[in-house]
C-alpha cells in the first residue's frame, strides 16, 4: 500500500506519495532555478486566500514566459487531490512550475516543455505563533529587484541562506537580508513589520509581496494603524516598540530581539498580538478560506 504520510504529490498527471515523486536531473528548474512557486496553506481543513496564491502564481509564470496546460480550476482541484490524498487538515501546499528539459543539444529555452508540479506535506512553521524569533541583520544583500525580480515568487535563495547561516553563527533563529543602502527587506520566506508607537512600517519594494504581509496591512489599517509602505532602516528597526515577520509559513511571527538586543521590552508586542489573533480568526472567515471537502 502506498504511504501518504508525509505527504503527497502531483507529477506527470498523477498523485503519488511525496516520498516517490522525482524530477529529471535536467529539468531547468534543478539546474538554472528557472522556476516560479507558491506556497498556499491549509488550516483547520481550509485553504487560505487560495485566489491570492493563484493569482500571483499565474502572474509570474505569464512574466517568466511560461505556460502549462492547467487553467485554474484544474489548479484548484489537483491542489485539493493532494491534500486530500495526503489527509492532512493543516498543510503546506506548493505549486510550481520549471522551465523543463530543453530538447537534446540544445540550449534554447524556448525548446522547453514547462512543467508542473504540486505537494501538500505537514504544515512547516518558520516559528510556532507563540513563540519569539531572534533576528539578526545580515550583512547579505538581496539580489537587486532589477536582476530577479522579487515580486516573481522564486528559487533565488543563496542570499537568504546564506543569511540564515550568518543568523545561525550568531546564535539567533533568523537573518533578514538588506539592501545596497542597508535597509532592511526580507527573510528566508518572510516580509519584515516595524511598529513605532501606531504606525507601521514596511518595505515598499524589492520583496516578494507575501499574501501574509497583505493581510496583516489590510488588519492593521482595519484597526486604525497607519502603515507605511516605505524603506525600513536599520535605526528604525532598532528603535521600534515591536517587530515581527509575516509567513504563509507561520502567519505573524513576533521578532523580539535584533542582533542580541531586545526589541522593546523584548516581549511579544500587544499590537503584533493584536494582529496576530485578527489573521488567524480571518482563517474560519468564509471571505478569506475555501473548505476542502475530504
Ligand atoms: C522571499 C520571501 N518573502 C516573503 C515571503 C512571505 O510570503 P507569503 O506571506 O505569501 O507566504 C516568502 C514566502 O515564502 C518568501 O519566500
Amino acid at each position: 500500500m502506498s504511504d501518504f504520510s508525509l505527504g503527497a504529490a502531483f507529477i506527470d498527471g498523477d498523485i503519488v506519495p511525496v516520498t516517490e515523486a522525482k524530477i529529471s536531473i535536467l529539468d531547468w528548474g534543478f539546474l538554472h532555478s528557472d522556476a516560479t512557486y507558491d506556497v498556499v496553506h491549509v488550516w483547520n481543513g481550509k485553504f487560505f486566500r487560495l485566489e491570492d496564491h493563484l493569482d500571483r502564481f499565474f502572474a509570474g509564470m505569464a512574466r517568466l514566459r511560461m505556460s502549462i496546460p492547467y487553467e485554474r480550476e484544474s489548479l484548484r482541484s489537483i491542489l485539493s487531490q493532494c491534500v486530500k490524498a495526503s489527509g492532512l487538515r493543516d498543510a503546506y501546499v506548493e505549486m510550481i512550475t520549471t522551465r523543463g528539459v530543453p530538447s537534446p543539444g540544445s540550449r534554447d529555452p524556448r525548446t522547453c516543455e514547462n512543467r508542473f508540479y504540486a505537494f501538500a506535506i505537514p504544515f512547516v512553521w518558520i516559528t510556532p505563533p507563540e513563540s519569539k524569533l531572534n533576528l539578526v541583520i545580515s550583512q547579505q544583500q538581496r539580489i537587486p529587484a532589477a536582476s530577479v525580480d522579487p515580486t516573481i515568487k522564486n528559487y533565488h535563495w543563496l542570499d537568504l541562506v546564506m543569511g540564515q547561516f550568518e543568523a545561525y553563527d550568531k546564535g539567533a533563529e533568523t537573518a533578514v537580508v538588506v539592501d545596497a543602502q542597508g535597509n532592511l527587506m526580507e527573510g528566508p520566506g518572510f516580509n519584515i513589520f516595524a511598529v513605532k508607537g501606531s504606525s507601521i512600517t514596511t518595505p515598499a519594494s524589492g520583496v516578494l509581496e507575501g499574501i501574509t504581509r497583505k493581510t496583516a496591512i489590510e488588519i492593521a489599517i482595519d484597526k486604525g494603524y497607519e502603515v507605511r509602505q516605505s524603506p525600513l532602516s536599520p535605526e528604525l528597526a532598532r528603535c521600534a516598540d515591536e517587530v515581527f515577520a509575516t509567513s504563509t509559513a507561520g502567519g505573524v511571527m513576533p521578532i523580539t530581539t535584533i542582533d542580541g538586543k531586545n526589541v522593546g521590552e523584548g516581549s511579544i508586542g500587544p499590537i503584533t498580538s493584536e494582529i496576530q489573533r485578527a489573521y488567524w480568526a480571518l482563517h474560519e472567515d468564509p471571505m478569506y478560506s475555501t473548505a476542502i471537502d475530504f
